[in-house]
């Protein structure tokens, strides 16, 4: 470890803590964190070429992965345990995955269900798995009727972000990951537009380890890291996921404002600024034409936090909270003021500005 720059951040749980790295060429710290769990053997799940998988140091079979929303399948569940069954993995041993947010969560799913719970390390690949999915130890797989209906908390005994993955994505994918880090910005990690990336993800997964660390399974303060997504989630479903993850979360965290700022919770300033973080990141600010205000209204109905009406996690210039009951006619009229663009337009603004 030379004069690189790490950074490590703790995930303070009790007996299931564990570190977060950060930085260049981190995943040749595998072989260190896996001898330090005392592990024999290491199936890695992998949906990145042999190149980008580290030696972990110990006898291992790689698994191939693809990432992706159609293969994060309970199929692809048995499939890994059946494989890790023929390896001879035992709960005394450890999977690796190393790829995007579907590989962590569907191979952190088969970890916490293989031998009822066996260690995980994730090597997450892209931006949006290393500043949210891989952290915090969600795991699910998807059924035909909805996305992550299937899954369990499982933290993992290590993540090794290592920035050297972000120079292999795509335009967009890594884009879409700045949605994630623009809604930072107003749930606690306050500007993080100057930092270089590394610093930009340690400072995001900070702020979740931190959210993580007193509310592990989701009992209110966590779902503050949803700011953006009842609307993010809502425009991923009704444009059938042409709109990315971190598209859809940065059009919804606009709304956020836009909304906090109609229910009085914010002055016009602090709305305004939603939209410069978001845009700064090279992300959309506008809705996609063609979709009806009826129906994101509908399926924000249908949000997990919406027990009591629409809920929404909005900012009020102090922090942010959950508020439940938000009149429809607000929420109509919200929409109604946003901006519209063609959805090709919104996947392409991204090219734009990087
Ligand atoms: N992605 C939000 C959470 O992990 O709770």
């Amino acid at each position: 470890m030379t004069t690189q720059q790490y950074w490590r951040i703790d995930v303070p749980l009790a007996e299931r803590s564990y570190q977060v790295v950060i930085g260049s060429g981190v995943r040749h710290t595998l072989a260190d964190v896996v001898a330090g769990l005392g592990v024999r053997r290491v199936v890695v799940v992998s949906a990145r070429p042999a190149e980008w998988v580290p030696d972990p140091g110990v006898p291992f079979v790689v698994e191939p992965a693809r990432d992706g929303e159609p293969d994060k399948t309970l199929a692809s569940v048995e499939r890994l345990c059946r494989r890790f069954a023929a390896f001879g993995l035992t709960r005394a041993d450890a999977v690796v995955a190393v790829g995007g947010g579907s590989t962590t969560d569907m191979a952190g799913l088969a970890a916490a269900l293989y031998h009822r719970g066996t260690p995980v390390v994730h090597l997450p690949t892209t931006l949006l798995a290393q500043v949210d999915a891989s952290v915090g130890g969600k795991t699910a797989v998807n059924l035909p009727d909805g996305k992550n209906l299937v899954g369990t908390y499982w933290q993992p005994a290590a993540v090794l972000c290592d920035t050297d993955y972000l120079s292999t994505l795509p335009r967009r994918e890594l884009i879409g990951g700045y949605g994630e880090i623009a809604r930072c910005h107003f749930i606690g990690a306050g500007d993080l537009r100057e930092l270089e990336l590394g610093e930009q993800i340690a400072a995001s997964v900070r702020l979740k380890a931190s959210v993580v660390s007193r509310d592990e399974r989701d009992s209110g303060l966590r779902h503050t890291l949803n700011y953006g997504h009842t609307l993010g989630h809502a425009l991923e479903r009704a444009t059938d996921f042409a709109l990315s993850h971190g598209e859809a979360v940065a059009v919804g965290t606009v709304f956020a404002g836009q909304l906090a700022g109609a229910l009085g919770r914010i002055g016009a300033a602090r709305v305004a600024e939603h939209t410069t973080v978001v845009r700064h990141y090279g992300l959309p600010t506008a809705l996609p034409s063609g979709v009806a205000a009826h129906e994101l209204i509908s399926l924000m109905r249908r949000d997990k936090k919406a027990e009591n009406g629409l809920t929404f996690v909005l900012d009020s210039g102090k922090g942010v909270g959950l508020v439940p009951d938000v009149p429809e006619e607000v929420v109509a009229a919200t929409l109604a003021a946003m901006p519209r663009q063609s959805p090709a337009d919104i996947t392409h603004e991204g090219d734009a500005h990087a």
